[in-house]
This record gives structure tokens, sequence and C-alpha cells, in this order.
């Protein structure tokens, strides 16, 4: 996804960078890695052959005694327009856009003339859960690994191959917005496995579509709140939909919990909205200008053209009624998106909830730290947009293991999510951090002269305010987070930021500190700005452990970098052909073999390769070293900033896995409880197209997955966001036979 670049705050991004002299600055890049006696493997799809797989679900395994080791070679990397595996595993298409999730709607055509988005797959696959059921479907079971219920989210659109001849421009027409809205949300879908194989099952009494048009109830301590209020729930307690849902986890209890992440840019804002509220010193002004949406904002998808039915108008949030409570139009409906949602994916019939309590702002999604008996539950998050921060909500209610089990999984969801702390992120140079609470309590932010929070409620809702008052560390794009099951410690992506410099000179950009410390250019051509390019990959350690802690020790497990550059400045982890990446995006952890999983969204490295899943056997906070990064100010001064350089991985550690079709993210992983299966989503391949060229497939940059034999339209198909499924042919775990874990389930 694009990210937004709102953050003009005037917090010190950190501190603690040293000047020193330095010798001259090295050479960004030695050489072209391409290396690498990888393996293709192939996309099959569902059909004969299988062999091998278990019959029964999967016991709990005793302790393993095998010390972890990847055994897969390395995929090498390709701009080839096809999923690749390493040889030994296959890679099946699942549920792809448009796929009927019950049997009244027809086979998707993938023409554009496909309608009834609500009961079909959504677009843009991404963050994704495996929930295990009984052999029977008429139960919860947690070792359930021959059926389950995938819950995934449907970011986004790539609106033009969803209608026959690409989008007509504003004033929307209905029938286009009307397949635009609900091919966003969630999805609910069985799978089961036939013959050793999984497939979707089209009839289902757990199918489910929650789009931007469900009814959503917001809980928590901003429910009820004026903020909230509007024309279409007056007392601030309901909304409709969720949008833009990024990437997703389990709870400890077992239910879905989903990131809104880019939501602001679905809204329009006129270009007099400023005066109608009062100036541009009025609170909802600074408010939504801190939230992406200053006045003369125009809609992503210009639903609120489409009608002046109330469905379309709400995207429209400028002050268009005469109240003084916003209840006779839709100025505050922004306010009700941007929170974790939790699904119950076993109970359809459930509404999903909004827990205010975790904050608001572009959540990528929340992960949760190790339960601990008797302790509180902490929840990790990213907040991804340039140069916003890293958050952590702790329950007031301390954890019950009964309630891994609980009867209604949504009062659980009320216990622990309703009520807690909201923490923002700060990382000291010295390997050292704090949380701090973003409370009204704190006169800091009681008192912060940019903003006059009324109460506790508007600071969760302008949480990224609270966080500016209080000086919270600026990061490069916070995307997902994952918490190591063995050892707990917490690993956050930082994708790239554009606005990374050696020194910032302009409003929204960010100097390099210990935590974002390199600022470079790409390599060969200079492709993209000057910034943290490549991203990287964070991770911290609890003071003792403890879920409640508000200090850590952290350093970066990872720095993003083509293989080839220069290891003094960019190179820093010394990836080599095996497993060089850039821009990390997802990462998530094996439950069942420990190992963890990263996954990219990159423009950067694009030239040589298409966007890759990588597993790796991560070490632990501190074990590397420090390396001084040196730079030139515009003065000709010398910079050092002291990088925290995690052990390097080689490739006995971390090894390409998988490579995506052309023009497409990796994002969003799950696993069956055995780990014999993992379930992958390939979002936007073939994103890029522009409307003149919709009716010439010869233009189009993918036609995946239809060229690999899935759904209508052959190896000239428009493209399809989709989920695979990977095995391995001998019917072993993924990317391992060892496990660094007892039980995660
Ligand atoms: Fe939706 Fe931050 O990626
Ligand atoms: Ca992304
Ligand atoms: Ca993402």
């Amino acid at each position: 996804m694009t990210e937004e670049n709102l953050n003009t705050s005037g917090n010190p991004s950190i501190q603690d960078v040293v000047e020193q002299r330095l010798s001259r600055r090295g050479m960004l890049r030695m050489g072209v890695g391409t290396a690498g006696a990888a393996v293709l493997g192939s996309l099959s799809l569902a059909a004969c052959g299988g062999g091998g797989d278990d019959v029964a679900a999967a016991p709990a395994p005793a302790p393993s005694t095998t010390p972890i080791s990847l055994n897969f070679p390395a995929v090498a990397k390709s701009t080839a327009d096809l999923v690749t595996v390493p040889a030994g595993y296959t890679a099946t298409v699942l549920y792809a856009l448009g796929d009927p999730l019950n049997a009244a709607t027809p086979d998707y055509r993938n023409d554009g003339t496909d309608t009834n988005f609500e009961t079909r797959a959504g677009d843009h696959h991404d963050g994704i859960d495996y929930f295990g059921l009984n052999a029977a479907g008429t139960a919860r079971d947690v070792a359930g690994s021959e059926r389950g219920i995938l819950v995934m989210n449907h970011e986004a659109l790539t609106d033009q191959f969803l209608h026959a001849a690409g989008v007509t421009a504003n004033p929307r027409p209905a029938a286009e917005a009307d397949k635009e809205i609900p091919a966003h949300g969630v999805s609910c879908v069985e799978v089961r496995k036939v013959n050793g194989r999984f497939v979707y099952q089209r009839e289902s009494q757990y199918n489910r579509r929650i789009t931007p048009n469900t009814p959503i109830e917001m809980r928590g301590p901003v429910r009820g709140n004026a903020l909230l209020r509007t024309k279409y729930s007056p007392a601030g307690t309901d909304t409709r939909g969720t949008i833009n849902n990024c990437g997703s986890s389990v709870t400890p209890w077992g239910t879905f919990l989903t990131g809104e992440e880019n939501w602001s840019g679905y809204f329009a804002r006129s270009a007099t909205d400023d005066t109608a509220r009062g100036g541009a010193t009025a609170k909802s002004v600074v408010s939504l200008a801190r939230y992406g949406r200053p006045q003369n904002s125009a809609s992503r998808h210009g639903w609120e053209t489409a009608g002046a039915a109330d469905l379309y108008a709400r995207w429209n949030i400028s002050q268009t009624g005469t109240s003084t409570d916003g209840t006779d139009d839709y100025r505050n409906e922004m306010n009700t998106y941007g929170y974790m949602v939790e699904v119950d994916a076993y109970a359809p019939a459930a509404a999903a909830r909004k827990r205010t309590a975790l904050g608001r702002f572009a959540h990528e999604m929340g992960m949760f730290g190790l339960a601990q008996a008797g302790k509180p539950l902490a929840v990790y998050m990213g907040d991804d947009s340039r140069g916003e921060y890293i958050y952590k909500f702790v329950s007031t209610a301390s954890w019950d293991a009964a309630d891994a089990s609980p009867a209604n999984r949504m009062a659980a969801g009320d216990k622990y999510l309703d009520a807690g702390r909201l923490y923002a992120a700060r990382f000291n140079a010295d390997g050292s951090g704090q949380w701090i609470e973003l409370t009204i309590a704190n006169t800091t932010i009681a008192n912060f002269a940019n903003y006059r929070f009324a109460d506790q409620a508007d600071v969760l809702v302008n949480a990224r305010l609270a966080a500016d008052a209080v000086g919270a560390t600026k990061m490069d794009r916070p995307e997902w987070a994952a918490v190591h099951p063995v050892t707990g410690e917490v690993y956050v992506t930082l994708t790239n930021n554009s606005n990374r410099k050696i020194e910032a000179s302009g409003s929204g950009q960010q100097s390099v500190d210990a935590a974002n410390p390199r600022a470079y250019t790409d390599a060969p051509t200079a492709a993209t700005a000057p910034g943290n390019v490549n991203g990287h990959i964070i991770r911290f350690r609890e003071t003792g452990n403890e879920p409640a802690a508000t200090t850590f020790a952290w350093d970066v497990y990872l720095f993003g970098a083509e293989a080839g550059m220069d290891a003094t400045r960019v190179n820093l982890s010394a990836l080599t052909a095996d497993n060089d990446l850039s821009s990390p995006d997802g990462i998530w952890f094996s439950r069942k073999t420990g190992l963890v999983f990263v996954q990219t969204d990159d423009g950067a490295y694009t030239d040589v390769t298409n966007c890759m899943m990588l597993i790796g056997k991560p070490g632990q906070v501190g074990d590397g070293a420090v390396q001084a990064l040196e730079y030139t100010k515009a003065d000709g001064s010398k910079l050092t900033v002291n990088a925290r350089v995690g052990a390097k991985p080689t490739s006995a550690t971390l090894r390409r896995f998988l490579v995506g079709p052309k023009d497409c993210e990796i994002t969003g992983i799950t696993e069956t409880p055995d780990g014999k299966a993992i379930f992958v989503n390939i979002q936007h391949p073939g994103e890029t197209i522009a409307k003149a060229n919709i009716g010439d497939a010869t233009k189009f940059l993918s036609h995946w997955p239809g060229n690999a034999g899935y759904g209508a339209g052959g190896a000239l198909a428009r493209p399809r966001s989709a989920t695979i499924v990977i095995t391995r042919n001998d019917g072993g775990l993924i990317g391992t036979d060892g496990t660094q874990v007892l039980n995660g389930y």
C-alpha cells in the first residue's frame, strides 16, 4: 500500500548522533550478487497426487530433540510471472478474488462483468489466520489440521480489473461503487482437505464477508463519545464496516484481530471545510490534518460521488449539516475508522467489534506477546506511515488460561481488549527503550499546545497527537509485528522510508538515528529517492520478560539490502544472493517450528526480483555488534550514527523460500496446527495497469493465477489476488524437520 506522510511534529528523531571525523564515504555498490543454485518449483492445481498427508489431526508433539535447521534449497531471485517454491514443495492456488462463497453466486468470469462481491472473495488478500475445526465441522478444534476456517483481509483494490472497460471517472457510476465497496473488508471461508489437498468450500455455514457496509459495534473507552456521533449512530456506539484491513493475528482466546490501515484516503473533504469547522485551529481540523485529511482532499475512489444514498454520502466527511454535534452528517465518520477490529470466525452471526482501547492510527496489525497466566496481555502495534510510531497495549485484566477456550469468545475480547493502557515507544541510542503511556493524566499530554485533549477517549482517538506530545521515536514505517514463540522477543518490520535523511531539511522528514540509522541512494540507478530504501527489522525484549514492562532492550535483527551493496553503510547484515531482500513487510513466527517468515512489499529491488518470502532462524537481542555509520552533512561536518546490528544471518539461518508473480506483494501467512501446510497471500499481481490498456491483455504485467490454470482466462487472464497453500511433498514440516517450540498450540 502507499503510505501517508503526516508526522510533521517537532519531535527530535533520536539523539545521540555523535559528530566526529570520518573517513571518506564507501562506495555504495560493489557488484551485483546473482548467484545461487536455487531450484524452481512449480505451481500446480488441486488434482490427483497428494500423498503422504496425515489422516487424523496431529496431536501435540513431544519436545523435539532435533536441532532446528533449514532444509530446503534457497530459491533464486526471479522476475517470472509465477510462484516459485523450493524443489520438494508444492504451491496450490486455493481462493482468489471473486471466488463465490455460496452456490447461488455464479462462477467468477474475471472479465470485469462480475457483481455480487458481498458473496465473493474480495480483492487484495492480506493478513490471514487459520481457525481449526473438528472433523464434523461442528466446533472449534485448536488441533484441527484437516478442516478449518481461513479468515483474511481484503486490503484494497486493483480497481481497473473489476470493470469491463476499467474505472469510470467521477461522478462514479453507482454500479461500479457497488462492486468496489464490498470487494474490501474481511473473508471467512472454510477449507478442507480432500484427497490430501486443501480446497475451499463454496458452501459452508462459516463462509462470511464483512464489508465496509456491514454493521460493526464500537467498543471500549471511546464508545458513545461525542467524537463518534454520526447520522448513522447519533449515540456514537456503532458504525458500518471496516476498510483497508492490512495485517492480522489470532487472539489468545481464538478470534481474529485485524488492523485498519490506510483508511483516511477513502474519505473526501471539501475545499472550505476548515472554515465550516471553525478555522485552522479548530480541534477537528487539527485532528483531520494529522490523520491525513486536510481540507480539499479527494477520496481514493470517489464513492461519495456515486449518489445521494447514505452508503455513498458517508464517504464525504465535510461538515454539511447544521447540527452542533454532527448527528446530521458524516463529519465524524472518519473517527469510527482506524482501530483494531475483532471477528469471531466460529460465530458468523456475531457482529465484529472495534476495540478503541488500542488507539486509532494506521494500524498495520496487532500481535500479542506470550500469554502468561496471572499477568496482563500485551499487544504490539505499528502505525504504517513515514515517521510514525510503535505502540503497545497492556490489558487491565490478567490472563486466565481458562479463557483459551471460552464459552463466548467476543465476551473474552471485551474482557481483555476494552480496558488497558496504551503506550508509544522511544528507542534510545544506547540500546535501551521506554514505553511512554498515553494518558490524559500525563500533564505533557493534557497541556499539549498543538491539541487540547478533552479526555482519555480523545487521547485514544488522536493517539498520534498524544505520541507527538511525549516525544515517541519516529520510525521508518512500522508494519507487521511478530513475537518469537520461545523468547517472547518482539520483531517489527520497518519497511522503508523515503523521508529518512542524513539530516532532515523539510517538514515531514526525519534525520537518521540509532533505531533508523540508514539514509542512502538506491543502486544501481537511484530509482528511488535517497532515504531508507530497503527497510529493516527492529526487535526488542521487555525488561524481565514482563508484558507490562515500561522499559526494553533493542537491536536490529536485519537490514534489508541488495547483496552487492556497501557493507559499511547499506548491507549491514551481510546479506547474500540466498537471502537478500528489500522492504520487509509481513513477519510471522510458526508456532510449530519457531521459524520466522519474512515477506516483502517492495518497489526498489523489483528490477531484479519480484517480491518474496524468506524463512529464518533468528537469534536474540544483543547477539550482534554496534557498527558505526559515518555520514557527511550538507555543511561538510561529519556525523556518526551507531547502528545496533544483530548477528549477521548466513544461508544457514536465513534463506529465500518463495518468489511471487510479477507486480505483486507477498503478505499474510498462517499454518495448520500440525505445521504441515502454510497459507500465503499473493496480493495485487499486475496491479500496474492503465485504463487505456484494459482492453489489451498483452499489456497486462501479470496473468497470474490464470496462467497457472486457476479460473477463467488462461494465459491472458486478468490477474487476481489469491491465497495459496504450500505443502511439502513428503508431508513434513515447512522449512525444517526440527522445532524450537514444545507445542505452540
Ligand atoms: Fe498494508 Fe503497511 O501495508
Ligand atoms: Ca506494505
Ligand atoms: Ca502490509
